[in-house]
């Protein structure tokens, strides 16, 4: 018999079966969705497959996320695709996760250049393989005069770094003279930051029951509502998607204020 702890939690998991997109108000909805996706690895383990499966299988749901995302209204979706802890992984892992974006664009660029899909990325570019920048490059510049949602990759991306370079900016700015340090103050430093010219995220989705921030976003989240789900990146479905949303718009949002 069930106890009451899985009782509940069975009903919870079960209720996101019913979301769909009816039920999300759409004069509401999240302009950025900032999302980590979690859990390729442990999706492909419990399978008996290699974790490159699973990062494979994630591609495939970032199609569907972006189709979701565009067709409600989002504005802005920001997926962590690679951390600058990342490299710490498995060489033939990297290796693939640098592949990954030439597949993905290989097979979706068309459909985004179609949907009015603009394509980002923000990271530290200068340590990407010749070959993931190529393909980066290339979705950047056939979708830069789209005016449709925003997908932003966070590619070889770090909060930390990011802040870190943003103060260096800033110091060579003020001792150079086009700054002086009265100049600065929190919109000033948020121009710094790579995601300089998108509004902050709305609401953050982290799969796969990890409840951390690892190092994303550290800045542009401190307002955003947080919304985690024990699913695997790989399961994730529209149905999760909405219910992230719907249960973002039930919630009220004070900005600091009563
Ligand atoms: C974290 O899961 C996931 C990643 C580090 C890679 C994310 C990449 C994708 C979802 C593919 C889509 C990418 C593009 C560029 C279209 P994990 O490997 O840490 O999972 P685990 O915690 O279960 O091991």
């Amino acid at each position: 018999m069930l106890d009451k702890f899985s009782l509940k939690k069975k009903k919870k998991e079960a209720s996101a079966s019913n979301y769909s997109k009816e039920h999300i108000d759409l004069s509401s909805v999240p302009s950025h969705i900032a999302i980590i996706m979690d859990g390729n690895g442990r999706w492909a383990k419990k399978r008996g497959l290699p974790r490159i499966a699973g990062h494979h299988e994630g591609m495939k749901v970032v199609r569907k996320i972006v189709k979701a995302s565009n067709e409600i209204g989002v504005k802005a979706l920001t997926l962590y695709a690679f951390s600058t802890e990342n490299w710490k992984r498995p060489k033939s892992e990297v290796e693939y996760l640098m592949r990954l974006p030439e597949e993905f664009l290989g097979s979706f660029l068309p459909e985004l250049v179609a949907e009015n899909v603009q394509v980002r990325v923000m990271g530290n570019k200068e340590q990407l393989p010749a070959h993931t920048l190529r393909a980066i490059n290339k979705a950047m510049n056939d979708t830069k005069e789209n005016d449709g949602l925003i997908l932003n990759f966070a590619l070889n991306y770090g909060s930390r770094f990011e802040i870190i370079e943003g103060i260096k900016q800033i110091i060579k700015d003020t001792n150079n003279g086009k700054l002086s340090v009265d100049d600065i103050n929190e919109e000033l430093f948020s121009e710094y930051l790579m995601s300089s010219d998108l509004a902050e995220p709305d609401l953050l989705i982290r799969t796969s029951g990890e409840v951390r921030l690892s190092n994303f976003m550290l800045w542009q989240l401190a307002y955003a509502e947080f919304w985690f789900t024990e699913v695997l990146w790989p399961d994730f479905e529209e149905k999760n998607f909405y219910q992230a949303i719907v249960e973002y718009q039930r919630r009220g949002r004070r900005f600091g204020g009563v």
